[in-house]
């Protein structure tokens, strides 16, 4: 078995629990569905929004215990093209969220050769929010670690649209024929290009839904569900659920 990886700054909790997993067996692309932040709040008594903050600081957390197994990258989604239809005093915080968390744990994502990326559509956001991810991505693009990948205004359905839009018009120039059309064309006409299908997908609030995320890429990825909102999901619970992925067995349709 290799070694598990070093880190600087906080140390993930958890230590114990890393040292039972199986090193040659970590999932490369872990994908989280960050739900229930609202609820959180909610049963504290507090206004939506403080579940949102709270969210956000659980991200840097649950990204230290990525990167100490070796995870290689690791997607959050942060904002559906369909939160859109939330009241517009709730989207608007959640738009300056990158611009509080980016300033203030960026030293740290740098120290531990992070690179940040974005997987959504520009289109909507205000700028001061694109502006702030965009800073990361420029100043973490030749880190080689784990990547941290954002699903920010991002929805799958519409993903697999506009990709096929692209196509079809990559068809009628001639570029390629219909023939050539098969799975890993297709994906490349998707926003995650180039990053592999998630191996594991954790939803956080107890709800046992896709919610419009990743439905091609995740065709054969496992699924993990707890009824803990995303504040208070902690790195033992990710270690949790990445131990209860190398208990399952992937046969992609074989035997
Ligand atoms: C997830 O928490 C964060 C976003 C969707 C932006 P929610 O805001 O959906 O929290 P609940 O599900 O209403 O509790
Ligand atoms: C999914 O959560 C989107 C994000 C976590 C960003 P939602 O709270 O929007 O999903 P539904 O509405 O419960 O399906
Ligand atoms: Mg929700």
């Amino acid at each position: 078995m290799k070694p598990f990886k070093r880190w600087f700054g906080s140390k993930p909790e958890g230590e114990e629990l890393i040292q039972q997993l199986d090193s040659d067996n970590i999932p490369n692309h872990v994908a989280v569905i960050m739900d229930g932040n609202g609820r959180w709040a909610q049963k504290r008594g507090l206004p939506r929004v403080a579940g949102h903050h709270s969210g956000m600081k659980n991200v840097k957390k649950i990204t230290m215990a990525a990167n100490a197994i070796g995870v290689r990258v690791l997607t959050m989604y942060a904002f559906s093209t369909e939160n859109w239809k939330r009241p517009k005093e709730e989207v608007d915080y959640l738009m300056k969220l990158p611009m509080e968390f980016f300033p203030k744990e960026i030293d740290e994502l740098i120290a531990n050769n992070v690179q940040i990326r974005m997987t959504g559509w520009h289109e909507g956001l205000p700028d001061y929010t694109l502006k702030a991810i965009q800073d990361a991505i420029d100043q973490t693009k030749n880190n080689t670690g784990l990547i941290l990948n954002f699903a920010l205004n991002y929805g799958s359905r519409k993903e697999m649209l506009r990709g096929i839009q692209r196509l079809v018009a990559d068809v009628k120039q001639g570029e390629i024929s219909g023939e050539e059309i098969d799975e890993s064309l297709f994906s490349r006409y998707l926003l995650t290009d180039p990053l592999p299908d998630p191996d594991l997908l954790i939803r956080t609030s107890g709800e046992l839904r896709i919610s419009n995320f990743m439905l091609w890429q995740l065709a054969y990825s496992e699924l993990w569900f707890t009824e803990l909102c995303w504040p208070e999901f902690k790195e033992h619970n990710f270690y949790e659920a990445i131990q209860e992925y190398q208990r399952r067995a992937r046969r992609y349709g074989g035997l």
